[in-house]
């Protein structure tokens, strides 16, 4: 396989060019690590697709390529191990009517800080939480507690299907300001309590204010979505699934394209960097459900010693003499980089028969550092998809983005500095392999 980065990529240009243009705002409902920049869906999709056509995203996350498929009025399949990404994702591809929801905002605003109101409304239980205390200041508690009984209370009028849909958007909007009303710090990946924070309180300079910060963060979300309102009627299916072990066969030659940013080898535990969230929103009702979740994630790290079957290869020479490597050094790193690859041959095989022929992937993924080795994530992931029917259209570097760059601080013993982002263009030939 030649694999050089391309330096007068046409490809490139198209995205660069794209990188001139306003990101629309409903990118910016919830914070979520690992994001794609949206020109890289849009520039794509608008090379790739046509207006009808299907895009796809088996890691589809917050829904970055989901809400800009919808907004240039293509079809959209994804699918995502997080219930709350599939949540936020298909709220932040929901067209609502702005009236009904400007005449919520305004009864919410009316209601939150009336007494005798909130004295009527039902006393709600805390969630599963651990170390609530610890991360949430007791009025800031009772306060989303009230929050979340006046959603429930001011949507309770509207009709069955759109109680439901109006509802989600209040907690997606509740999920968006956790963080930021929570003790720990906004700045940090994962959720903690930093110097820096400490030093702050120490000065008396944190005010957290449940009520007022969801009431503007409702005014505010709402005019994102005015964009859908002249957005063609499309098809967008976000399911709560495995991208590894699922069977996709209903979805056999029925995507056009695919663009998609796969988790790193255990660059970020995507979970804990949402846990309070997802403690807040009932996505995590015990301890159980945490680890499980976490194991599920790809190129996760939670390997127990006796899991680590240091036999346990890829079919491919080049993966394997750098597996070798790392065994020499660290058996676990091994064990987590072979199966990382062998679930992302999983995928691979997995959107080979969801495209339909000549139906191209765009991959955006990054090099990454196991114990000082230097992985090459990408032409690891071409040599198997060569090998699974797919050609290469094109590959070169995109510089990494601040997003992105934030997960390199993540305390992780494994993984160590992500060095470049690749883009990677593969196509489906039309007498591949399977
Ligand atoms: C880099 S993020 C994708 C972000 C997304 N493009 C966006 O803009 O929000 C990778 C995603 O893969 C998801 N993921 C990890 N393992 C998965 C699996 N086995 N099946 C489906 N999704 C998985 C993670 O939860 C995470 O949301």
């Amino acid at each position: 396989m030649n694999w050089s980065f391309n330096q007068s990529s046409n490809y490139k240009k198209i995205l660069d060019d794209d990188k001139e243009n306003k990101r629309a705002e409903i990118h910016s409902f919830h914070r979520y690590y690992g994001k794609l920049i949206p020109s890289i869906p849009r520039a794509y999709i608008k090379s790739f697709t046509k207006k009808g056509d299907t895009v796809g995203d088996l890691f589809s996350g917050s829904g970055t390529v989901a809400v800009e498929a919808k907004l240039m009025g293509r079809n959209f399949f994804g699918c995502e191990i997080n219930p709350l990404s599939v949540f936020i994702s298909k709220v932040k591809t929901t067209t609502y009517n702005i009236e009904i929801l400007k005449s919520i905002n305004t009864d919410i605003e009316k209601s939150i800080y009336d007494e005798k109101y909130l004295n009527s409304l039902p006393k709600r239980k805390k969630p599963f939480c651990v170390n609530m205390d610890h991360w949430f200041k007791p009025e800031v508690t009772a306060d989303l507690l009230q929050i979340l009984e006046i959603i429930d209370d001011k949507t309770s009028h509207l009709a069955n299907d759109e109680k439901e849909k109006y509802k989600s958007f209040y907690y997606a909007v509740v999920s968006s300001i956790i963080r930021n009303i929570s003790n720990a710090d906004p700045q940090h990946v994962f959720p903690g309590i930093s110097k820096r924070i400490r030093k702050l309180e120490a000065e008396g300079k944190i005010h957290k204010n449940a009520k007022k910060t969801f009431i503007n963060a409702i005014k505010k979300r709402t005019k994102y979505f005015i964009p859908y309102e002249s957005a063609d009627a499309t098809n967008i299916e976000i399911i709560n699934g495995d991208s590894v072990n699922d069977n996709f066969d209903n979805y056999k030659n029925k995507i056009d394209l695919f663009v998609t940013n796969p988790p790193y080898i255990s660059s970020v535990r995507y979970i804990e960097t949402m846990k309070l969230e997802m403690y807040w929103l009932e996505y995590l009702k015990d301890q159980n459900e945490y680890s499980y979740l976490a194991k599920q994630m790809v190129g996760n790290d939670k390997v127990g010693k006796k899991e680590i079957n240091s036999n346990l290869k890829t079919e491919y020479e080049e993966i394997n003499n750098k597996i070798n490597k790392l065994s020499k050094i660290d058996s676990k790193s091994a064990y987590i980089v072979t199966k990382y690859f062998n679930d992302m041959e999983k995928v691979i095989k997995n959107m080979y028969s969801m495209l339909k022929e000549n139906g191209k992937v765009v991959v955006k993924i990054s090099e990454s550092k196991v114990k000082k080795n230097k992985i090459d994530t990408g032409k690891f992931l071409t040599i198997i998809a060569l090998n699974n029917g797919f050609k290469l259209v094109d590959v070169f570097l995109d510089k990494i983005n601040e997003n992105s760059r934030s997960l390199t601080t993540a305390r992780n013993s494994y993984s160590d500095i992500i060095i470049n982002d690749n883009i990677i263009i593969w196509e489906k030939k039309s007498n591949g392999r399977i």
